[in-house]
C-alpha cells in the first residue's frame, strides 16, 4: 500500500453476538490478513451479516475481541472503527439516489480532512476507473453494477486496512459480478485485507486464499479456499449447494 492505513491483520477472537435476546454468532475466531481475499460462506441465517455489523461497531458483541493488528477496537463507535482502518459494506447498502457519484464519494469521506479525502477518492477511482465517466450522474441513473462499484469505492475511499463486503452479488447479474470480482482482487493486491461474503460460493472461492464456513453461528470449516473448492461435501453439509440455481457460470 502506498499510503493510507498500513497493512494489518484484522482478528476476531471468540466473538459472540446476539440479535435481540438470541445469540446468533458464537465464539467466532477468524483472521483477515492483508493483501488477500478471505471468503466467509454459510447458509441464510448463519450469522454472517451479524458478524459484519458487530465488527463495524453497529452491533455490540456480548463477548470476545476484535483487533486490528495489536489495537483492540471491540465495542468502539462505528466512526472510530472506520478511522482505525476497518471499512464495512453492509448487506444491501444503497447510494443516495439524488446525489451524483462525486457527491456520494464526498459524503463517504466527510470525516477525513480535505487532502485525505481527495487522496482517498483518487485511490478509489484507481480501482474503479469506470466511475469517472459517471462522475456527475445521480445515483438513481446508474446500473446495479455501477451502484455497487460506488458503494465499494465509498468504502475504499477511507483507505482502509480491512474491507468487509457483505453480499457482493446481491441483486446483480452474473456478468456484472464477474466484472466486480477483479476489482476486489485489485483492492487486495494493493495491500488491503478483504473479507468477502458471497452467496455464490464458487465466486468467492475462486479469488480467496482462505475460507471460513459459518453455520448456526459457529465456524464449521476453516482452511484453504482451494481445498473447499475441491470438497463440495463440506459446503453441501452447510446447505450451500441448495443455492446453486442461477449461479453465475
Ligand atoms: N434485526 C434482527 N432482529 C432479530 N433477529 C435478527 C435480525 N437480523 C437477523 N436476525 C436473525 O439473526 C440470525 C442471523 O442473521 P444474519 O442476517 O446475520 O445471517 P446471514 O448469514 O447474514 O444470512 P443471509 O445469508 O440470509 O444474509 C438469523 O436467525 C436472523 O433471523
Ligand atoms: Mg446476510
Amino acid at each position: 500500500m502506498t499510503a493510507g492505513t498500513p497493512a494489518t491483520t484484522l482478528s476476531l477472537e471468540e466473538l459472540t453476538v446476539a440479535r435481540g435476546t438470541r445469540v446468533v454468532v458464537r465464539e467466532v475466531s477468524l483472521e483477515i490478513p492483508p493483501g488477500e481475499v478471505t471468503a466467509l460462506l454459510g447458509p441464510n441465517g448463519a450469522g454472517k451479516s451479524t458478524l459484519v455489523l458487530a465488527v463495524g461497531g453497529l452491533l455490540r458483541p456480548l463477548k470476545g475481541r476484535v483487533l486490528l493488528g495489536e489495537r483492540e477496537i471491540t465495542r468502539q463507535p462505528p466512526e472510530k472503527i472506520r478511522s482505525a482502518g476497518v471499512a464495512i459494506v453492509p448487506e444491501g447498502r444503497r447510494l443516495l439516489p439524488d446525489l451524483t457519484v462525486r457527491d456520494n464519494l464526498r459524503v463517504a469521506t466527510y470525516a477525513l480532512d480535505r487532502e485525505q479525502a481527495a487522496e482517498g477518492i483518487e485511490a478509489a477511482l484507481g480501482l474503479f476507473p469506470e466511475l469517472k465517466a459517471r462522475w456527475n450522474t445521480p445515483g438513481r441513473f446508474l446500473s446495479g453494477g455501477e451502484q455497487q462499484m460506488v458503494v465499494l469505492a465509498q468504502a475504499m475511499a477511507s483507505r482502509p486496512a480491512t474491507l468487509l463486503v457483505d453480499e457482493l452479488s446481491l441483486g446483480l447479474a452474473p456478468v456484472v459480478v464477474k466484472r466486480l470480482v477483479p476489482m476486489l482482487e485489485a483492492a487486495a493486491g494493493s495491500g488491503v485485507g478483504v473479507l468477502l461474503i458471497e452467496q455464490f460460493a464458487h465466486v468467492a472461492l475462486a479469488v480467496a486464499e482462505t475460507a471460513y464456513v459459518l453455520e448456526g453461528g459457529r465456524i464449521r470449516y476453516h482452511g484453504s479456499a482451494a481445498d473447499l473448492r475441491e470438497s463440495p461435501e463440506i459446503l453441501h453439509s452447510a446447505y450451500l449447494l441448495r443455492q446453486r440455481a442461477g449461479e453465475p457460470g
